[in-house]
């Protein structure tokens, strides 16, 4: 039975490689993937195939080539050098937050306009977390171990919702946790205002509810992170997580296209 399924999804495989983001090397996956997910479109297999979803979180991992890169993908399967710090690190307006939290300079700008944009109409936002270093990211995902717990049992739930030193997004200087960091959030004048607005000042909800199984994250619905207008746009309207619009758009365009 399964050598006849492979046949019939060759087959179809070989129309679904007009897709410009279909990878011949992985054609292999790909058939692996549909066996086992055979209610995902071919469009959706080449995608998290390409994500690298057909191998667990914190395998496979790459280390990413363009850690400066406006449009990086930090990710379970993606990962920045631990000594890479934005050279444009710059403190957000004290009315925004009440710490020297640090942004890139772009971020740290479009930030401070939504804020004043929503400030206008009503609502107050706030950074409560921004860049963290590498070193500050082991501490944050390990706070909560105690001796009782193995790393395994820790690791499996704390994957959930922290990243690991080295795939946190807070890294590249251009993700930032806005107000709260509870799910209530979305149900918070703020955080419906940031859901339905923040792509037009160039930042995108980054772990949209339910989708867990992709970007590997609980829903985050205080998480931004930038990408400047028109990508945030594009995110935006596309209804797909980064990870997929980063393999589906951006992953097989020229280096020169995303270096911004
Ligand atoms: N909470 C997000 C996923 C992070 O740790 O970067
Ligand atoms: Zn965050």
């Amino acid at each position: 039975m399964e050598e006849i399924l492979r046949i019939k999804y060759s087959a179809e495989l070989s129309e679904a490689c007009l897709l410009p983001f279909y990878d011949k090397s992985k054609d292999f996956q790909y058939i692996n993937f549909k066996l086992n997910n055979c209610n995902c479109s071919w469009e959706e297999v080449i995608t998290f195939v390409n994500i690298g979803l057909h191998n667990e979180f914190y395998t496979n991992v790459q280390s990413v080539p363009n850690p400066f890169c406006m449009c990086v993908l930090v990710n379970k399967y993606n990962q920045l050098p631990s000594t890479y710090i934005p050279g444009d690190l710059e403190v957000i307006d004290h009315r925004f937050n009440s710490s020297n939290l640090l942004l890139r300079h772009v971020a740290r700008e479009a930030f401070e306009v939504m804020c004043r944009a929503a400030e206008e109409q009503g609502y107050h936002l706030e950074a409560i977390s921004t860049f963290r270093s590498y070193t500050y990211q082991n501490e944050v995902y390990y706070r909560k171990m105690t001796p009782e717990i193995s790393l395994d049992v820790y690791q499996k739930e704390r994957d959930r919702v922290s990243a690991r030193a080295g795939h946190s997004e807070h890294q590249t200087g251009l993700a930032v946790d806005i107000n709260d960091l509870e799910k209530t959030f979305e149900d918070t004048p703020e955080g419906r205002w940031l859901a339905k607005n923040a792509y037009r000042y160039g930042y995108i909800l980054r772990y949209p509810k339910g989708e867990e199984p992709i970007t590997g994250y609980d829903y985050e619905p205080w998480h931004f992170r930038y990408l400047g207008l028109e990508m945030a746009e594009a995110v935006s309207q596309s209804n797909l997580t980064y990870d997929e619009f980063y393999v589906r758009y951006l992953s097989y365009t020229k280096p020169t296209l995303i270096n911004n």
